[in-house]
């Protein structure tokens, strides 16, 4: 999504409204000197904020006030009106504040406040963690030592990763940064001068091998041991590998890691055709970014629609024929028998020609450490309401975690960006003795060219589905519902609906808590 520079527009906020002109609960969109900002009105009470998310600069002018905060539509980060953290990922910085002065009727935005400053870090307490110890530098690890050290723990803190690029927005490696449209500078979760400056020990290339709990330590595949008194293990997921003759041909690749982004962008260089195999959410992303760079692209899958499982039918034929108007070429009820040099060989008898080969069929949680340490595995690491595994002091979060989701009744794994950060959100918090269950909706966004498809909540059957507005004109909500009750809603460019259907469901979860 590129960042838009919009001109300020709206009134004047420095030289004041009328107060009667925004009504309680409302918000409205101005302007003081360069900056657009947004003036929400909670009863007698008035907040100025800046008027872009932090995250990708969604319009925070477009998004929904609950209490007091703003939710951004694009991708749900939450920000507090008051003090303008960060509440919610995807979002890690505040939101600018100003002040509101309020007489004869008007309502007069004044001076940009500052930051609050960061805390201090001084010596461990006696009762806190004194060593923490994250396994993995993505989406979980990187949020939970962010928020260990917002929230001031300031004891050791070392995030051992076996890639070798510090923590990077994942979700953009098969988005704007693969097709070309963002700069590699976007990738980076923060600077690498951050983990320095907040004491973060960040150790790439490497590799934990094994989980000694009885002397708490892990340990690496050097032989170096890492004490812990509180571990952490978000080893996320590896990509599924094909088995078929001509696997391991160098042209043949898998998108999980920077390096792998990279290399797929150094073969597009030179390439005229690539063969997709594989019709997931990364498959896809993969052929609108290659098609963006104008290489000619099949995709091979065995399903008869893109996405059905997950989005049904409707769903998954109007993603068919975005890609198709793109000049995407797709061969579905078919697979991959064999990567050649110059083609892949098919089921049912075709050859396709290919430069280079992108395998995107699944991910597999990466489990070994888990599974050797002992802990409780059910199609994932089981942990409980607060993201503690089997074993005491041992926390696991993102795509390896099986919590117990209030909202779908049921123990869950996904794989999804904003819930892997707000897991190790809340994993760190619970580290540090808070007891905060981990009760988010899951939510998830995917890109297809120019449209986003946002989905919140989470049903892997539904006997419904209820379409609102129309799929092919790019202006719908999908209910997906069991039992009368909706499991999860589907849209795009609905955002304010799926922004309150998020709500709802954390509504309906708060008013039955024994579920
Ligand atoms: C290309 C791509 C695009 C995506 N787009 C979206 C999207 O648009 N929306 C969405 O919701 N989700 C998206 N996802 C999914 C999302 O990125 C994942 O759900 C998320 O990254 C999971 O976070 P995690 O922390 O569990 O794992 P990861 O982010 O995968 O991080 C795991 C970390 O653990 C490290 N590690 C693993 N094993 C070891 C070990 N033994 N020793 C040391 N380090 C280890 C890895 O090197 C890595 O640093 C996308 C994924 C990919 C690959
Ligand atoms: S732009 Fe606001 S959450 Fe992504």
């Amino acid at each position: 999504m590129a960042e838009e520079q919009a001109k300020p527009g709206g009134p004047d906020l420095a030289l004041g409204i009328a107060y009667a002109d925004l009504a309680d609960g409302g918000k409205l969109l101005g302007h003081v000197g360069d900056d657009e900002v947004l003036l929400v009105r909670r009863g007698a009470e008035m907040f100025a904020v800046g008027a872009h998310c932090t995250h990708y600069h969604g319009p925070l002018a477009d998004g929904l006030v609950v209490g007091d905060t703003v939710r951004c539509p694009w991708h749900h980060a939450c920000f507090d009106l008051r003090s303008g953290e960060a509440l919610r990922t995807p979002a890690f910085d505040p939101i600018a504040r100003w002040s509101v002065e309020e007489g004869d009727g008007r309502i007069v935005v004044g001076r940009k406040l500052a930051q609050p400053a960061p805390k201090r870090r001084g010596a461990p307490t006696a009762a806190g963690p004194k060593q923490i110890v994250i396994v993995g530098g993505g989406a979980a690890g990187f949020a939970a030592a962010e928020m260990l050290r917002r929230r001031d723990y300031q004891g050791s803190l070392v995030m051992l990763s076996n890639d070798d690029a510090p923590p990077v927005d994942r979700p953009n490696l098969s988005k704007d940064y693969l097709a070309g449209t963002a700069p590699e500078d976007w990738v980076p979760l923060r600077p690498d001068s951050f983990y320095a400056e907040n004491n973060i020990d960040l150790r790439l290339n490497t590799n934990v091998t094994g989980i000694d709990a009885r002397s708490r330590e892990v340990v690496l595949a050097d032989g170096g041991r890492v004490p812990y008194d509180r571990l952490l293990l978000a080893t996320g997921a590896e990509p599924v590998r094909l088995s078929i003759p001509g696997a391991d041909r160098p042209h043949l690749r898998t998108l999980r890691t920077l390096a792998d982004s990279r290399g797929i962008i150094e073969r597009a260089k030179t390439a005229r055709r690539a063969v997709v195999i594989g019709a997931s959410f990364i498959g896809l992303e993969v052929a609108a970014a290659l098609r963006t760079r104008e290489i000619e692209v099949h995709v091979v899958a065995p399903e008869k629609r893109p996405m059905e499982r997950i989005l049904g039918p409707q769903m998954g034929d109007f993603i068919r024929s975005l890609h198709e108007q793109h000049g995407v070429v797709f061969h579905l009820e078919d697979s991959a028998v064999a990567i050649e040099e110059k083609q892949v060989r098919l089921k049912s008898g075709r050859a396709l020609e290919a430069d280079f080969v992108v395998a995107g069929i699944g991910v597999r949680p990466r489990l070994t450490l888990a599974e050797g340490a002992g802990l409780a595995i059910d199609r994932g690491v089981v942990v409980d309401a607060y993201l503690e595994t089997s074993a005491p002091g041992v926390f696991a979060a993102g795509d390896i975690a099986r919590w117990p989701d209030p909202h779908s009744s049921e123990s869950i794994r996904v794989e999804h960006w904003v819930v892997a950060e707000r897991q190790g959100q809340a994993a760190a918090l619970n580290m540090l003795g808070q007891r905060e269950t981990f009760t988010d909706v899951p939510f998830f966004w995917s890109q297809h060219y120019d449209v986003p498809i946002n989905y919140v909540g989470h049903a892997e059957t539904w006997d419904e589905l209820v379409i609102e507005g129309d799929i092919a004109a790019k202006d719908c909500v999908l209910r997906f519902n069991r039992k009368g009750r909706t499991l999860a809603v589907a849209s795009i460019y609905r955002d304010t609906e799926s922004l309150q259907a998020e709500l709802t469901m954390e509504r309906a979860a708060m008013a039955v808590p024994s579920r």
